[in-house]
């Protein structure tokens, strides 16, 4: 091989570059510092991204002339390519999703023999190249490792694919046309230590820019405010730890106003501590944030401070001396288009859309963000777990080797300190001086030992202000006595509320206690939120809790076109290994359209609740959760009037409404509608700070409650029946039904001779899987639960002047397995009209939960619409129904569809008391005292079960009516625990009741 062979060598991480240092971006002067937050506005920012040659290598090892330098470059071609940018989405190498398993053999710290490179090169001019300054290349984030040539020089090398790498290129450039070379390298050592569940993508994946340097210059500099224990007042401590030819400083502090506070020179040999006097504190509901500007005679440093604490006290996490808890999501960079480069717009959309949905913590799963993700999370008001960028994960997955029982093969070697211990310092020492940081993660999934304990003392070292964590300390092998006190939290991933209580909280807690992930958010789901959050905030020292995840990965494969988008996931580009649609798991699709999972998350998170009311007095106590501020500062109220058919009738700002902080507030309100006229109340709270309006959540109040009923009465229907072969078909006043003697249901309905079905109806038990079901349906499958079928053994009709009755006796099988069902179905027509089911169900308890049960009718496709009384807007089940509510509401069959990038069970609405399926002629009516659960679909169940894209779904000429007792919940059980006993349909027996006009 031509080149020094760094990226299979476990003590080099860095070669020839600049020592780490605080993230910060030279401005030419005060002024243009304090104006410019952007770093791209200063005039010491040289841009390198934009369009570079590109070629791609498929095998480094076999690179027969160094091509990187001029002389050479010319013996290859380049294409182009966008930097940043990665190179499989621009046609180069194999795009794969992986999720636990390593991509390559394990074979540390050897990487495949066959191992691809991309050579990037281009041409700049230094924009007033100025001999006496010195030049410095930063390049964020490359994957994995890579080396640099200026002007035919070698520069250096670095790996740590989410790490900033400054090289010092001063005595390489010269003023007029310059070159420079990368070579990335696909694998090395560091994909061992980079085994993070995502799309293994590889090249510059992040911004390259050169700053231009004077030589009397500040290099690294530490800010780290502090706070009094009345709040009183505030200091910040100012360290120098690296600069040059510089003696003193002019320092000076604005206020988050924009007023200067301070203002004096700073002897840079010391450190400092500035006081500041009735201090506006940093949180993340108003995160206030000071100005630091650093002046030098040719270089202004300006770095946004928060004044907040962050402390772990009585196994609390306490910010400024409040003890708080985070409502967090796990964050990767993915984008469908771009892959892991993402733009500052893309990040802004992100944390936007996570304030509008309620969360307040954002865990940087699972290596460290650019600086600039950080500048916006300090200023939208984030509190930021910033992770390394480590995991091993792929050890479990050894042949042989005990699966977890190997967790620790890499975290306890001792040859893996050097390379773990650098990534948590590069993931610590630029980012030192964001407020929104408020702890740092050692990594994710690399098992405990003495290698990872050595990070964690690193970390401490660097950073004693904030605490440390690190989810897989759980998987420590007891028997070894390791240093605890980095050990700051107890963190876990993924257990059931029961097992926390057991495990964590039955005796005295010693630590707090963190959930870095749960309610994993894959497709439809999740379902438990509720429980979650309910038992957090029941415990002082649970802390917090992260979803996983914020955002599906995929690709779309129509990213260079206009057409709409088609997502594929792993497996679906000819990768080896593969997990899937395991990436398909988060709370927004791919391009950032909410699922409903979000609207339940932001149900659920609301900080603005109604704790009790009382209607005679009109008296309504509404509780906040905020901390620091009073609901007002987010939350604007209204109330909506619902009539006694469930419409929106009225609405009324309630602009009165203001609780402080963490209180409780009784309101008298009074209303405009009298509680007679009207069925419920619905207060919905909105954001007050954009003009959007955004519903943030809401409570709602029943007044009085409300009793289904037919749109017409009739009477005297003139009702007969045939008894025929193979069906009992009742007349009534024109109409036919046909019950079906083989299973009891309706075979057809005909409406003046229009037939309503377009094939009879059946019993059903199976739904498609939703991704959460993905244990559970091994069982289904196992009990044939995708094979079902109806026997009736006996029948008979009862005929009196009033009604019709019919008793259908039977058994639901299974094929190939015993009876899972016992039948007793009624069925009675009257004279009124209106035909009434009554069923009874007796379970063999020897079966696995049923996914639903329910009657399944394929109408024809002149349906289109709905109106129902039920819970709604959204999808909704008995676990994932906090985000909807009773009303009524009317929808389109396409509007009940839940697009999930892989098919699944969507769209049902529980609850449902009056449900009409409507055409233009006609309207079948439905309504249930206790409430059924409906789906109305333009694709059968089978069709959502056996396709695997949502692209691939072909409309059907059926519109599927689904009239449902109940479905089983959703839960989280894709990675989370399973579905919880009392949202399992699993009941011995049921009875199933609904009446239904045509
Ligand atoms: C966790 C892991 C995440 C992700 C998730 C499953 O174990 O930390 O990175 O893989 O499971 O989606
Ligand atoms: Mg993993």
């Amino acid at each position: 091989m031509l080149l020094t062979n760094y990226f299979e060598d476990l003590s080099v991480n860095e070669v020839n570059t600049l020592p780490r240092r605080n993230y910060f971006i030279p401005y030419k002067n005060r002024q243009e510092a304090q104006e410019n937050p952007n770093r791209r506005d200063s005039s010491y920012y040289h841009d390198l991204n934009g369009t570079w040659d590109f070629h791609y290598f498929e095998n480094v090892r076999l690179i027969e002339q160094p091509y990187w330098l001029s002389e050479k470059s010319e013996q290859i071609t380049f294409d182009s390519i966008a930097v940043p940018s990665c190179w499989q989405l621009s046609g180069y190498g194999q795009i794969q999703y992986t999720n636990v398993e390593f991509p390559i053999p394990y074979n540390p710290p050897y990487a495949p023999y066959e191992n691809p490179a991309g050579l990037y090169r281009r041409k700049f001019t230094i924009d007033n190249y100025n001999s006496s300054s010195d030049y410095h290349i930063n390049f964020e984030g490359v994957d994995s490792s890579f080396y640099v040539w200026v002007n035919d020089e070698f520069i250096g090398f670095s790996k740590i694919s989410h790490s900033n790498t400054e090289f010092d290129i001063s005595s390489f450039v010269h003023d007029g046309q310059n070159e420079i070379s990368v070579l990335v390298i696909q694998w090395g050592d560091a994909t061992y230590l980079e085994d993070q569940d995502k799309f293994r993508y590889s090249g510059i994946f992040r911004d390259v820019y050169l700053l231009e340097r004077s030589p009397q210059r500040l290099n690294h500099f530490v800010i780290t405010p502090d706070i009094s224990e009345d709040l009183n007042t505030a200091s910040i401590d100012i360290q120098f730890l690296d600069f040059r030819e510089l003696g003193e400083i002019h320092f000076s502090l604005l206020d988050p106003n924009g007023d200067i506070i301070e203002n004096r020179q700073l002897d840079v040999s010391q450190s400092h501590t500035i006081e500041i006097e009735s201090p506006v504190l940093w949180n993340a509901e108003d995160p206030n944030l000071y100005l630091v500007l650093l002046e030098t005679e040719n270089e202004t440093y300006r770095q946004e401070i928060g004044i907040r604490k962050v402390e772990i006290k009585d196994n609390q996490l306490y910010v400024n001396h409040k003890s708080i808890k985070l409502y967090g999501v796990n964050h990767h960079d993915t984008h469908p288009e771009t892959g892991m480069t993402v733009n500052l717009d893309n990040q802004i959309n992100d944390l936007q859309l996570m304030k509008n949905y309620n969360f307040n913590a954002i865990r940087t799963a699972h290596y460290p963000k650019t600086a600039e993700f950080y500048e916006l999370t300090d200023r939208y008001g984030f509190y930021v777990m910033s992770e390394s960028d480590f995991e091993c994960h792929g050890v479990v997955d050894l042949y042989g080797l005990g699966e977890n029982d190997n967790y620790n093969m890499i975290a306890d070697d001792d040859r893996f300190s050097f390379a773990i211990t650098d990534r948590m310092e590069s993931s610590i020492v630029p980012f030192r001086n964001f407020s929104s940081i408020i702890m740092w993660s050692a990594g994710n999934e690399g098992g405990y030992g003495i290698a990872v304990e050595k990070a964690l003392k690193r970390g401490r070292e660097l950073d004693s202000t904030r605490p440390l964590h690190y989810e897989a300390y759980y998987y420590h092998n007891p028997n070894i006595e390791y240093d605890e006190t980095y050990i700051d939290m107890y963190s876990r991933m993924y257990p059931s509320v029961e097992e926390i209580d057991d495990k964590y909280f039955s005796d005295t807690i010693n630590r707090p206690f963190i959930l870095c992930e749960y309610s994993h958010a894959m497709g439809n789901g999740p379902g438990d939120f509720k429980e979650y959050y309910d038992y957090m905030m029941s415990k002082d020292e649970f802390i917090g809790a992260f979803v996983w995840e914020w955002a599906d990965h995929a690709v779309n494969i129509n990213r260079n076109s206009k057409e709409p988008a088609i997502y594929r996931y792993g497996g679906d580009h000819g990768e080896f290994p593969h997990y899937g649609n395991f990436c398909m798991d988060g709370l927004v699709f791919p391009d950032r359209t909410p699922h409903t999972g979000l609207l339940e998350y932001r149900q659920v998170h609301r900080y603005l609740r109604l704790k009790k009311y009382d209607l005679e007095s009109s008296t309504f106590t509404f509780k906040s959760t905020f901390d620091f501020t009073s609901s007002k500062n987010h939350y604007n109220v209204k109330v909506e009037y619902l009539d006694l058919d469930g419409n929106v009738i009225d609405s009324e700002d309630l602009d009165d409404i203001d609780v402080p902080a963490r209180e409780s507030k009784d309101y008298h309100l009074k209303l405009k509608h009298s509680f007679d006229d009207i069925l419920s109340l619905r207060f919905v709270y909105f954001t007050n700070n954009d003009s959007n309006y955004n519903e943030q959540g809401f409570d709602y109040v029943e007044v009085q409650s409300y009793s289904p009923a037919f749109k017409e009465s009739q009477s005297n229907v003139t009702i007969s029946y045939e008894d025929n072969i193979g069906s009992i078909d009742v007349q009534t006043d024109g109409n036919l039904i046909q019950f079906n003697k083989a299973d009891g249901a309706i075979k057809q309905i005909s409406k003046n001779n229009t037939s309503l079905l377009n094939a009879p109806s059946t019993w059903t038990v199976w739904r498609a899987p939703i991704d959460n079901d993905r244990n559970i349906k091994k069982e289904w499958y196992e009990a044939r639960y995708d094979h079902s079928s109806t026997r009736i053994h006996s029948y008979s009709v009862n005929e009196t002047s009033e009604r019709i009755e019919l008793l259908f006796e039977g058994t639901l099988n299974l094929m190939g397995r015993q009876n899972l069902l016992e039948l007793t179905i009624k069925w009675t027509i009257s004279k009124n009209g209106e035909i009434s089911l009554d069923l009874n169900a007796l379970k063999d308890p020897i079966f696995p939960f049923l996914p639903r049960f329910g009657i399944m009718m394929p109408l024809n496709k002149s349906f289109n619409d709905v109106s129902y009384f039920g819970n709604g807007p959204y999808e909704n089940y008995v676990d994932k129904k906090h985000a909807s509510y009773l009303a009524l509401f009317n929808a389109s069959i396409e509007d009940l569809y839940e697009p999930y990038v892989t098919p699944q069970e969507n769209g049902a609405h529980a609850n449902v008391k009056k449900l009409n399926v409507l055409n233009s002629e006609s309207d079948i009516e439905f309504i249930s005292e206790d409430g059924i659960s409906f789906n109305f679909s333009q694709y059968s169940t089978q069709q959502l079960t056996d396709t695997s894209h949502r692209d691939q779904l072909v409309i059907e000429d059926n519109h599927y009516l689904h009239i449902d007792y109940a479905h089983s919940g959703l839960g989280s059980n894709a990675c989370g625990p399973e579905l919880a006993d009392e949202y399992q349909l699993n009941e011995d027996e049921f009875n199933f009741k609904f009446s239904f006009k045509i």
